[in-house]
């Protein structure tokens, strides 16, 4: 049921504030002022010690899903002290890849029945690691076959291209962060800085998805265009990668994710006055970084949209022709959550206005279960 929407991508796209607070349901807890606050991920109280105490961490996943894991990595990284490495499912067959009975594999998957995921599940569990899954579909395979894991309960979701389940699975992951990160008492203020973040999150989407027209505006000057970067670095290398899969896969226009670190090893040649470039450039410990970037992008006549934090517009805007889009700021690693936002908005609008199926997009099926 598609309500008052014309399409289940809008719908999705727009019931991000309602689908995150089910996500969070019941999880997180704030007890009274003398207790820390805390997360409680029912499904993996009985495992938190092993996965403390793994050598590693491997995410393994597909898609989207692949790209939550990676917007994820460096709260998880920097709470747990574990090196968390990240493995494309299909690669990691491809390789045969080590993996050790002391790794933790986390395995995301909207669906639960990726067929690439599936097989690495099964590999890894063949290898003895401690597999945990994170899915939004109860009684999937990888919910049946993982050891233990997360229910994201972003609802179904039937558009082809993930959005609110991309979204919950940050979520559901910077939650994993928090509860193996344990109670130490040198990140009790970043933890509850994260956790005030996570109770207002859904709604800092709701005032993001008030960019849609603006988005829709955006889509109509590039509704002709051949290609768009996306260039994004720190915890917003996801949302590049996230925001790239997106237009290419609705809006049937060539798009790339581009790590901002990477701009002087080869991209930065693509660079003239008609390509569009969309530069992620929110407030984190990334941001003079990511301003020098469009400086150069810039001295290269880059035609440049700037995503920045409300406010920021005139410290990023390199002349009055660089469209600016201003995103409300959360804390760092909830980020990547509010700016997918306006990039799944400008997907969506470039579909409709190209005037392909924004549900079904040609050549691609929901659920992959073949190889
Ligand atoms: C569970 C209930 C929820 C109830 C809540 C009350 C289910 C599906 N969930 O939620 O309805 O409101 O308790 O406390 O009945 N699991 C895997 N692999 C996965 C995902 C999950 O093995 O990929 C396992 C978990 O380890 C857990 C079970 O499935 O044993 C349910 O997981 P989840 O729904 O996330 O647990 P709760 O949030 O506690
Ligand atoms: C993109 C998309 C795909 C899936 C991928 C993995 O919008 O939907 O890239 O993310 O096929 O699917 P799941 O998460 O079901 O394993």
């Amino acid at each position: 049921n598609k309500g008052h929407y014309e399409h289940y991508m809008q719908k999705e796209i727009n019931e991000q504030p309602e689908s995150l607070t089910t996500t969070m349901r019941g999880r997180l807890i704030r007890r009274g002022s003398n207790i820390p606050k805390s997360v409680l991920l029912g499904g993996l109280k009985d495992h938190l010690k092993t996965i403390r105490r793994s050598r590693r961490i491997v995410f393994i996943g597909c898609g989207t899903s692949y790209n939550a894991a990676l917007a994820a990595r460096p709260i998880l990284e920097e709470l747990s002290g574990v090196p968390v490495t990240m493995e494309i499912a299909s690669d990691l067959l491809d390789r045969e890849g080590p993996i050790y009975r002391e790794d933790t594999a986390i395995f995301v998957s909207q669906s639960g029945e990726t067929a690439d995921t599936l097989l690495a599940l099964q590999y890894a569990l063949d290898n003895g690691a401690l597999c945990v899954g994170i899915t939004n579909t109860v009684g999937s395979a990888i919910a049946r076959n993982t050891h233990c894991g997360v229910h994201i309960n972003a609802g179904a979701e039937i558009g082809v291209a993930s959005t609110k389940a991309y979204t919950s699975q940050i979520v559901v992951m910077v939650m994993l962060a928090l509860a193996i990160g344990g109670d130490t008492i040198s990140y009790q203020a970043r933890r509850e800085a994260i956790i005030d973040g996570l109770f207002d999150l859904p709604n800092k989407v709701r005032e993001v998805l008030k960019l849609d027209q603006e988005m829709k505006d955006l889509a109509k000057q590039l509704i002709a265009e051949q290609s768009l970067l996306v260039f994004g670095r720190g915890y917003n290398y996801a949302t590049a990668l996230e925001g790239a899969l997106k237009v290419k896969e609705v809006a049937l226009m060539h798009s790339e994710g581009i790590l901002a670190g990477e701009m002087k090893h080869g991209p930065l040649a693509l660079v003239d006055e008609n390509l569009p470039i969309v530069v992620v450039a929110t407030r984190d410990a990334c941001f003079s970084k990511q301003q020098s970037v469009i400086q150069q992008l810039h001295a290269r006549k880059g035609r440049l949209i700037v995503m920045c934090s409300k406010g920021d517009a005139a410290s990023v805007r390199p002349n009055e022709h660089c469209r600016v889009i201003e995103v409300p700021q959360v804390e760092d690693c909830l980020q990547p959550v509010i700016n997918v936002v306006p990039l799944q908005l400008l997907a969506y609008h470039l579909t409709v206005l190209r005037g392909y199926n924004v549900d079904q997009p040609r050549n691609l099926a929901k659920s992959v279960t073949t190889q």
